[in-house]
C-alpha cells in the first residue's frame, strides 16, 4: 500500500477537512496509547471502478486519521460500505450486510457504521435505514465523500447519527489524500455525473449532472503518479467522450488523450467508459495514433433492436452502432472490442433479442458485462407498461450467453503461440505458482511466475485458451 503525496493543499474545503483530520488523528493516537493497539478500518466496495476510485479516497483519509487496517470485517472497529444502485441484487447485497452488522453492535457497541455512495442519493433509502437500521452511525452521498473526516468528528461529538445528503454536487474537490490498491496502476477520474439517462438507468439521479476536470489537474495528477511509479492510468468517467462539453477550456478527449500521451515514463493510457452516440472519429485517429493508449475500447450496446434502443434513449441505432465498430476496426486493426448487454428490458421478447444476437454475431467482441435488466424506481422504464418476465428475460439472457461465448472463445483461440506484452498485476489467487496479468488489449492471461514480477511489463507466450482467461508462460 501506498500513500500518494499530496500536491497541494491550496482548496478551502480540504484545509478544512485537515483540521478535522488531525482532531481525529489524536482521538486515535491517545486510543492506541491507552490500549496498546490502533482503531482498525474496513471498507466494502460495490459497484464500478468510479466507486472504487472513491474507496481509495476514503482510505487515504482514513489512513490520515490515524486508522490501521483490520483483516476481516467482523475484527473491525470502523466498518464503511460505499454502495451502488444500478440493480436491486447491489442494493439488496448493502441491506443484508446491514442485518448482520446490527448484531455485531450489539456485541461492539463502540462500533462505528457509516454509508456512503450511490444508493445514499436516493431519499427512499435514507427513510428506510433512518426507520430500520438504527445501528448506523454515519450516512454520506456521493457529492461530499472528502467530509468523511468532520462527519466522524460530528458523530463522536454528538453521540448521534449523522446524515450529510448534498442533492445537488458542489465544486470539484481536488488533492484528496487516496490509498492506491496497486502501486503500478490507477484510475484518474476525468469527469462525473453523466447527463445522457439512459431510461433504465438510475446512475445520472445519484451522480449529478456532468461535469469534467481540468485537463492541468488530470495532467497533474498522471504526472504525479507516474513519478510514483505508475506505468498504466485508466481515465475515469460515465461517459469520457463528452469530456469537455461543460470546461471553459477548449479541449475534447480526443485532444486530452493525446496530451496525456506525451508524459514520459507512462507506458499504458485505458479509458472507460464510452457512449456510442458520443464517439467521434477525432476519438479514433487519436487512438490510432497514440502508441501509449491500448489497443482496446469497451463500448457498451445494451441492445440491437431498434425500438428497443429508442425507448432505452441511446440515441444511436443498430446500424449506426455497427458502422462507429467497422470504423474503429478499419483504424486498428488489432481493437478488442468489448460490451455491456442489458437484457429483459419493457418489450424485448424473442424476436427483439434476435438483433441483440445480430450485433454480437457482426460485431465479434473480445467479451461482455451481460446483465438481466433491474427496474429503477424513478426512472423512465421502471413506468413502462410492457415490463418483461424473470423467464422470458432468462432466456433471452442464455441465448446471447449461448452466442457471445463461442465468440470470445474463437478470438482468444487466434492468440495460441503468440507472444505479448503483459502487465503482471499479482499472484493468481485460484492458480498458486501463477501470476495475473493483462494484455494492452486487456485480455487476462495467467502465467508461471514469481512475485517479483508484479508490476513490470513482461513477455508472455499464450499456451492454452479458456473462455474468460489465457494461460501462458514467460520467454
Ligand atoms: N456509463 C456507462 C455504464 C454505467 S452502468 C455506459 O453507459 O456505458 C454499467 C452497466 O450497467 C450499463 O452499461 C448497463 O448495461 C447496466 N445497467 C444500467 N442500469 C441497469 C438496470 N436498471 N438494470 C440492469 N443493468 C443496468
Ligand atoms: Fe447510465 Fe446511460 Fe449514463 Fe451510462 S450513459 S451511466 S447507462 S444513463
Ligand atoms: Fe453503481 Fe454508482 Fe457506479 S450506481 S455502477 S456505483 S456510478
Amino acid at each position: 500500500m501506498n500513500v500518494e503525496e499530496k500536491p497541494k493543499f491550496e482548496n478551502e474545503q480540504i484545509k478544512r477537512q485537515k483540521i478535522f483530520i488531525d482532531k481525529i488523528k489524536k482521538i486515535n493516537d491517545e486510543y492506541a496509547e491507552k490500549t496498546g493497539k490502533r482503531k482498525t478500518m474496513f471498507i466494502s466496495t460495490f459497484g464500478c471502478q468510479m466507486n472504487a476510485h472513491d474507496s481509495e479516497k476514503l482510505e487515504g483519509m482514513l489512513v490520515e486519521m490515524g486508522y490501521s487496517y483490520a483483516d476481516e470485517e467482523k475484527n473491525a472497529d470502523f466498518i464503511i460500505y460505499n454502495t451502488c444502485c444500478v440493480r436491486e441484487n447491489a442494493e439488496n447485497k448493502v441491506y443484508g450486510n446491514l442485518g448482520y452488522l446490527k448484531r455485531q453492535k450489539k456485541l461492539k457497541p463502540n462500533l462505528k457504521i457509516a454509508l456512503c455512495g450511490c444508493m445514499m442519493q436516493q431519499d427512499s433509502v435514507i427513510q428506510k435505514i433512518k426507520e430500520s437500521y438504527k445501528q448506523v452511525d454515519i450516512v454520506f452521498g456521493t457529492h461530499n465523500i472528502y467530509k468523511l473526516a468532520e462527519l466522524i468528528y460530528t458523530n463522536l461529538e454528538t453521540n448521534s447519527p449523522v446524515f450529510d445528503i448534498w442533492k445537488e454536487h458542489g465544486e470539484i474537490v481536488e488533492d484528496l489524500p487516496s490509498v492506491r490498491k496497486y502501486k503500478f496502476k490507477a484510475g484518474v477520474n476525468i469527469m462525473f455525473g453523466c447527463n445522457n439517462f439512459c431510461s433504465y438507468c438510475i446512475v445520472p439521479y445519484v451522480r449529478g449532472r456532468e461535469r469534467s476536470r481540468s485537463s492541468a489537474d488530470i495532467i497533474n495528477e498522471v504526472n504525479a503518479l507516474v513519478n510514483d511509479g505508475v506505468k498504466e492510468i485508466t481515465l475515469l468517467g460515465q461517459n469520457v467522450n463528452s469530456y469537455g462539453k461543460n470546461l471553459k477550456e477548449k479541449i475534447t478527449f480526443a485532444e486530452l488523450l493525446r496530451e496525456i500521451n506525451k508524459i514520459d515514463g507512462l507506458e499504458r493510457i485505458r479509458f472507460m467508459t464510452s457512449h456510442p452516440k458520443d464517439l467521434s472519429s477525432e476519438l479514433i485517429y487519436a487512438m490510432r495514433d497514440c502508441e501509449k493508449v491500448c489497443n482496446h475500447i469497451h463500448l457498451p450496446f445494451q441492445a440491437g433492436n431498434n425500438e428497443i434502443l429508442k425507448r432505452m434513449n441511446r440515441n444511436y441505432t443498430k446500424e449506426k452502432y455497427l458502422e462507429i465498430i467497422e470504423k474503429i476496426r478499419s483504424e486498428i486493426s488489432d481493437i478488442a472490442i468489448t460490451t455491456d448487454i442489458l437484457v429483459g428490458f419493457p418489450g424485448e421478447g424473442d424476436k427483439e433479442i434476435e438483433d441483440t444476437l445480430d450485433v454480437i454475431r457482426k460485431a465479434r467482441f473480445s467479451g461482455a458485462f451481460t446483465f438481466l435488466y433491474s427496474k429503477r424506481t424513478g426512472t423512465p422504464a421502471a413506468v413502462m407498461e410492457d415490463q418483461v418476465s424473470e423467464a422470458d428475460a432468462k432466456r433471452g439472457f442464455n441465448r446471447v450467453l449461448q452466442t457471445l461465448n463461442p465468440i470470445i472463445f474463437e478470438i482468444n483461440s487466434q492468440k495460441l503461440g503468440k507472444t505479448y506484452d503483459v502487465l503482471a498485476e499479482e499472484a493468481s489467487p485460484s492458480d498458486t505458482g501463477f501470476i495475473k496479468g493483462r494484455l494492452r488489449d486487456n485480455s487476462l492471461v495467467h502465467f508461471k511466475a514469481d512475485e517479483s514480477v508484479v508490476g513490470n511489463i513482461v513477455n508472455v507466450k499464450i499456451t492454452e485458451c479458456k473462455t474468460f482467461y489465457l494461460i501462458g508462460e514467460l520467454v
